[in-house]
C-alpha cells in the first residue's frame, strides 16, 4: 500500500510572479533531490496565496517529509486534509510536478468548477486529488506536444 497525505498551507513566499517562480524552483529542486532519495512522489498546486500538496510513498517517508515541510518558514498554517492508503501511486512522477495557477491551466480549474480563487479550507481531498490528476495530465500532454513540435 502507498501512503497518501494531502495538506494545504498559506504561501508566504515573498515577491511578485518572477520572484515567486525563482523561489519555487528552489523548493522544487530540493524536493526532487530528497523525494527521489526517499521514494516520495506527489503533486504541488500553488498560487500566490495557497499551497496544496499531495505526497505519496512509504508511510514513514511521507510522514518524515511532511514534518520537514511543515516547519518551512516559506509557508504557514500547514493543515493535513486527509491521509489514506491507496493501492498504487496516483502521482508517480519523481519531479514533484508543480503547477502554478497560470492562465494556461485556467481551463483545467474551470472544468473542476474553480472559476475564482481556490479556497482549500473548504475543499475535500477528493476534489484536490481530481484537480491534481487533471493538472498532471495537462502537463504531460503539453510536454508531449512540445516534443512533437521540437
Ligand atoms: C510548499 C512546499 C513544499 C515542499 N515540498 C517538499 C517536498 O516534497 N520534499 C522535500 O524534501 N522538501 C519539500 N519542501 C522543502 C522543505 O520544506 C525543506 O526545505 C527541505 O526538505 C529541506 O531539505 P534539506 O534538509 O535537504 O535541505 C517544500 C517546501 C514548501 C514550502
Amino acid at each position: 500500500m502507498i501512503h497518501q497525505l494531502v495538506y494545504y498551507s498559506r504561501n508566504t513566499v515573498p515577491g511578485g510572479d518572477r520572484a515567486m517562480l525563482t523561489n519555487m524552483r528552489e523548493i522544487l529542486t530540493v524536493s526532487q533531490r530528497n523525494n527521489s532519495r526517499d521514494g516520495v512522489t506527489g503533486f504541488l498546486i500553488f498560487d500566490k496565496t495557497w499551497f496544496v500538496q499531495i505526497l505519496e510513498g512509504e508511510r514513514v517517508r511521507v510522514t518524515g517529509t511532511y514534518d520537514r515541510i511543515a516547519r518551512d518558514p516559506r509557508h504557514i498554517g500547514a493543515a493535513v486534509i486527509d491521509v489514506r492508503d491507496v493501492p498504487a501511486r496516483l502521482f508517480p512522477n519523481w519531479t514533484m510536478g508543480g503547477a502554478m495557477r497560470t492562465p494556461e491551466v485556467q481551463e483545467v480549474y474551470l472544468q473542476h468548477g474553480f472559476g475564482g480563487p481556490l479556497d482549500p479550507v473548504r475543499l475535500k481531498s477528493g476534489q484536490i486529488v481530481d484537480l491534481a490528476l487533471d493538472l498532471q495530465a495537462f502537463e504531460a500532454s503539453r510536454r508531449q506536444g512540445q516534443r512533437l513540435a521540437g
